[in-house]
Order: structure tokens, then sequence, then C-alpha cells
């Protein structure tokens, strides 16, 4: 069959008006679900053969016709053609041009509607793998960078004002516990779109004996859908994945605001790598963090996916809708913009070089042990409130003749107060400062080397999660 008629073209005495056509189709962005469309016929055909519901042998010659299909997609040698309004007609067109009335038995008891709610949660529950394993060897990259500088310190910011010094493999694995909170929500979106729609038909389900067992199995699907008009009308599961990108272009973004701080020459922290930046078209002397700039740029549009779906479905009566076919754009983008984020920003941080002596330098400044200065004034028995005035007259006098606390001499603090004795030095001293924080989760290298471990072993235990899940249906 060549002709140019679509497939439902039975009950229409005109064609669709030609300037609506593309505005109709979804041809255009939806093939690129052709290997889950293929995946779901196949599955079809298998059961409807095996259920009797159409001959065995045409059932063969749909599951190989559509091999060669996919063969030809695979190649670059199948023409999508606009008359075909989506990825499935397009399909079905093809298949039974060449295979003929066995193609044309393909359809039965399904509807696109159950077949495109399929394809997508195919679609989806991949991505959403691909994602978490990217997230994973970021995760590792986090680790590795921490690892390699435990004994660096920085200074730690609250208000973007020197507050405490940290170790700077602690603020690393801050944002390492994001990533691995954001691989929960992408295993999560995986999980809410493993149910398989097909076999709900059109919104009603059918009267044809299918066994929808046997298709969720084929296509690893780990339950059927338990009412026909929501599988038909469900989008839950693509919310859930935007909404596990958004979260994780949302870490990524402010990781990368503070990767571009850092390689500012005000701070000085890190020296991103040639390769991870841009120069300037007309001042020599630049060299901008590009590229963590777009991470974050990038971050706005892809919360604008999770918007836009969101905004779509609200007003939807039951079951499906045309403007459903709106749910695919914002998918594809979201993940491949996160897909090519946590690239980048995985490449941003194994090849960076860390400033370690400026870092350390910062954590001098700003007066970040005046807490443990006071502390110690209270050890000896001074009230909190006059070990906070005394030692807010050091700082102010530090602060004129710009100096730090630590350059102090054990007589300079006793014109301030004859209760600092020789150990007020170390007190304030900045690795012991850090070395003090030992509560658990705290920034003391000893507390800090436990995390690690602790990341270590739940990276593994993750990683062995996603492992034999493998579907390659992205
Ligand atoms: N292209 C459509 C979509 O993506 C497929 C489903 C069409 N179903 C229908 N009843 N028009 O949503």
């Amino acid at each position: 069959m060549t002709s140019n008629k679509a497939l439902w073209g039975g009950r229409f005495e005109q064609q669709t008006e030609t300037s609506l056509q593309a505005f109709g189709a979804s041809l255009p962005f939806d093939r690129r679900l052709w290997y889950c469309d293929i995946l779901g016929s196949k599955a079809h055909a298998h059961m409807l053969g095996a259920q009797g519901i159409i001959p065995a042998t045409d059932a063969q010659e749909i599951a190989d016709g559509l091999d060669a299909i996919a063969a030809q997609i695979e190649a670059g040698d199948f023409v999508f053609d606009l008359v075909d309004e989506d990825i499935h007609m397009s399909i079905e067109r093809a298949l039974t041009a060449a295979i003929g009335d066995a193609g044309r038995r393909l359809h039965t008891g399904r509807s696109r509607n159950d077949q495109v709610a399929t394809d997508f949660r195919l679609f989806c529950k991949a991505q959403a793998e691909a994602l978490a394993l990217r997230v994973n060897e970021l995760r590792g990259v986090l680790i590795e960078v921490a690892c390699d500088h435990p004994s660096v310190v920085m200074p730690g910011y609250t208000h973007l004002q020197k507050a405490q010094p940290l170790l700077f493999a602690h603020h690393l694995l801050a944002y390492y516990w994001m990533l691995a909170r954001d691989f929960k929500r992408l295993v999560a979106a995986q999980d809410a779109a493993d149910e398989l729609p097909l076999g709900s038909a059109a919104l009603a389900g059918t009267s044809y004996p299918l066994n929808r067992r046997q298709v969720a199995d084929e296509l690893g699907f780990a339950a059927v859908t338990a009412n026909s008009l929501d599988a038909v009308s469900n989008r839950d599961f693509a919310l859930d994945l935007l909404y596990a990108c958004s979260v994780t272009m949302l870490h990524l973004s402010r990781l990368c605001e503070e990767l571009i701080l850092w390689s500012s020459s005000e701070f000085g922290f890190i020296t991103l790598s040639d390769a991870y930046s841009t120069g300037s078209s007309i001042m020599p002397q630049k060299k901008n963090p590009d590229f963590a700039e777009l991470v974050r740029g990038k971050t706005g549009r892809v919360f604008g996916d999770l918007q836009a779906l969101l905004v779509t479905l609200k007003g939807l009566p039951l079951a499906y809708n045309k403007d459903m076919q709106e749910d695919k754009e914002g998918v594809f983008d979201a993940v491949d913009t996160l897909e090519a984020s946590l690239r980048a920003v995985a490449g941003m941080l194994a090849t960076m070089q860390v400033n370690a002596e400026t870092m350390r330098a910062g954590a001098l400044g700003g007066f970040m042990a005046a807490t443990d200065l006071a502390d110690f004034l209270v050890a000896k028995g001074m009230p909190f409130r006059d070990a906070h005035e005394v030692v807010g007259r050091i700082v102010l006098q530090a602060e004129k003749t710009g100096r730090t606390l630590q350059s102090f001499s054990l007589a300079e603090l006793q014109a301030f107060s004859d209760v600092f004795d020789a150990e007020a030095l170390a007190a304030i001293d900045i690795d012991k400062v850090v070395a003090r924080r030992t509560t658990a989760g705290g920034t003391a290298p000893v507390q800090v080397a436990e995390q690690l471990n602790q990341a270590r072993r739940q990276l593994a235990a993750d990683t062995h999660l996603l492992q034999g899940v493998a579907s390659a249906t992205a």
C-alpha cells in the first residue's frame, strides 16, 4: 500500500488541510522513539500470534518485517515521510508496504494511545537508567578529587561571607550527597515508568483475548497497568523523570556557580583546565568558565520542561487528548541537557587544578577562628557574652591593622584579657580549628575520612543496584 492516505483515512472524504499536516505531526521529533516502537510492536505481534488472534505465520512475518525496518533506520536508509503523522504510522505504513496483509493485522487490539504510552515508558525507563549511571560517574569523580586533597583547608561561607574553615574535601563531598539523592530520584522515575499500558487500547480495553503479562515480560515491564483509562492518560512517569532531571540540574548549577567563583582571580581557589575553558574574541588575557556557566544557564531550560508538562496536563479530561503529544520534546530536551551537563561537570572537576595555598590563605583571613578563641575563654570560665566582647575587640584591632588572628602573639592577646595562656595560640591554629569539628558529618579530617568511606560504600551499592537492569532502548 503506497497511497498517501492517512492510515485512519476510511471515514474521511477530504485530506487534512496541507498547512496543518506539519502542525499536527509529531514525526519530526517522535522518530526518536523508533526503537521503542519496534520493540513494542514485536512484543504485541508475538502475543497476538501466541493467542491465536492472528495466524502465527503473520506474527512471524511482522516480527521479521519490523527487524528489517529497524536495520534500515539504523543504516540511515529509512525515509521518514511527513504524510505520516507520527512514528507509529510511519513504521506501520512501511511494514505494510514491505509485507502486505500481515502488516495490516499488527494493529489488532491496539490503539496508538496505548502504543505511544508504552513507547514513551520504555524510553523514559532507559533514559532514567542511563542518567543514573552518569550521575554515579560524577559521584565517583567527586570522591576521587576529595580523596586526592585530604588536608586542603578552605574558607567556608554563609551569606557568601567567610564563616568557618572547612576541608576542601568536605565541601566537595557535600555535592556527592546531593547527587546520591539524585540517583535515588532517577531510580524512582525508572520505577514509575515500569508498568505496561499496552492492552488498554484506546481507553476501555479490548474484546480480544490479549495476554498482557506476556507482552510485559517480553518488554521487561514489572507489571501491567490496573486501569485502562489511567494507563493511556498517565504521564506522571515523565513528570517524575523531569523532576529528577530538574533537581539534578539544580545541584549541578550550584556546583558550577562555585566553580565559576573559585576560578575567578578574586578567589583563585581552582584553575580550570584549558580544555574546559574558552577565550575571548577581543580580550587576549581572558580564560572563561563558559561550560560551567552554560550548565548553570541550561538549568533554567530543564525547569521549563518540567513546568511545561505540568501545565499541559493540568486541565485534561480523561482519557487521551492530542495535547499529550506535547509530552515528548521537553523530556528529550531535559534528558539530553542533563546528560551533556553531567559529562561537562565530571570533566571540569577531574581536570581542574586545586590551588591549596590560596585556599589556605583565604581560610586564615576573615577571622574565622574568632568563635574558637571565644570558646577558649569560655572553657577557662569566662561567661560567653564577656568572651564575645573580648574577642570582638581583638577582631576590631586586627581589622584596623590588616592582620590575621593567627598573627597575634600571646602577649598581644593577654593585653585584651589575662585569661589567655599559651594554649590560646593552639586554639586558633587553622588546622586545629578544623580538626576540632568532630561531630559525625563534621569537617574534622577523621570525620571526612569516615564520610569518604561511607560515600564509597554507598556508591558501590548503588552501582550494583543498576547492574543487570540494562535496557537498550535509549
Ligand atoms: N502522536 C501521538 C502522540 O504522540 C500518538 C497518539 C495519537 N493518538 C490519537 N488518538 N491521535 O501523542
